[in-house]
């Protein structure tokens, strides 16, 4: 069984792509795990930071995209997914120069635009009311089909709140949420908080335990300013927090710098390195761990999509 870990804020540029990236060479580098990395936003950040521009262009002529996936599976069902991956992604390499077992499928510039196809080809035939639902639940099960296959699947998911980041959270073992610790990320982390749980509102929230929760906050770009750590404390009354922050360093922006030369993952992360350790240390007991708590789909999805 992999574990299935969506990284998501519906706010943007909080570090989404970043940390599925330094958890994709950490987890397949340090941990020696098998990981696929799921692009799920139409800007494709995670692609070109792991295939290069260029790789991933080519991917996308070979339609080796998530659109493709998803459009190819809706309809044809039973399609194989193996052929939309990409193998060996990401210019970081072991000490001895082995390459890790370190995969994706490509994001598209058309997801959004298909996501609304999907929809409207499923309207169309579609007897109940719960076409949202059934939507949500078909592209959650294309994105839990790599068990076996992989340990961790990272799912990189769009600001905002499409059907497929809808459903990624809905379908993860676990989702990490990123947030710069200012102000105007305050309802942006409660409003995910409430997809991921399935809760209507915050005091519906307030009743599931922290240990039952599936998510978790993760600081991000924190200078160490005594009002970003009040900020942290104030959200960490009503949300889990992760334990490490990480720290606004040239060496994690480097996360973004593709090179096609590969490179250690010290080398690569820099000053950033201990930081990557702390979150690949915290991340990896989730792995050890197993017990996550239940996803969405194991009870009731209607509240988690109407929220
Ligand atoms: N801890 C950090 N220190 C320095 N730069 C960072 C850090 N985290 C992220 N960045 C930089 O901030 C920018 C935004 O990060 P990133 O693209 O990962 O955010 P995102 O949430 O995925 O954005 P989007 O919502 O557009 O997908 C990038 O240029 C990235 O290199
Ligand atoms: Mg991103």
């Amino acid at each position: 069984m992999a574990l299935y870990l969506a990284v998501a804020n519906r706010k943007g540029g909080v570090g989404k792509s970043t940390v599925s990236v330094m958890l994709a060479h950490s987890l397949s580098i340090w941990g020696g795990k098998r990981v696929l990395v799921v692009d799920i936003d139409s800007q494709c950040n995670a692609s070109i930071i792991l295939l290069g521009g260029r790789g991933w262009r080519e991917a996308r002529d070979k339609r080796k995209t998530i659109s493709d996936y998803f459009v190819d599976c809706f309809k044809t069902p039973h399609t194989a997914a193996e052929p939309y991956l990409v193998r060996e992604a990401g210019d970081v390499v072991g000490a001895s120069g082995r390459r890790p077992v370190l995969d994706i499928l490509p994001g598209s510039l058309l997801i959004d635009e298909v996501q609304g196809d999907l929809f409207l080809d499923l309207a169309s035939g579609h007897q109940g009311k719960n076409l949202i639902i059934d939507l949500s639940r078909r592209l959650g099960q294309l994105l839990r089909r790599w068990d076996g296959a992989y340990d961790v699947v990272i799912m990189d998911c769009a600001p905002g709140l499409s059907f497929v980041t809808h459903a990624a959270i809905a379908t993860a073992d676990r989702v990490i949420v990123p947030f710069r610790p200012d102000y105007v990320s305050l309802m942006a982390i409660d409003r995910i908080s409430l997809v991921a749980e399935g809760a209507s509102n915050l005091d519906e929230l307030a009743q599931i335990p922290f240990s039952r929760r599936r998510y978790m906050c993760l600081p991000n770009f924190v200078r160490g300013r005594g009002a970003e750590r009040l900020l942290i404390e104030e959200v960490g009354l009503t949300h889990p927090m992760a334990e490490m922050q990480l720290a606004h360093r040239d060496g994690i922006a480097n996360a973004f710098e593709w090179s096609a030369d590969t490179r250690t993952i010290d080398a690569k992360y820099g000053d950033g390195v201990a930081d990557l350790r702390r979150l690949y240390d915290e991340v990896s007991s989730m792995l050890v761990n197993g017990n996550a708590p239940p996803r969405i789909y194991a009870h009731d999805t209607h509240t988690a999509l109407s929220a």
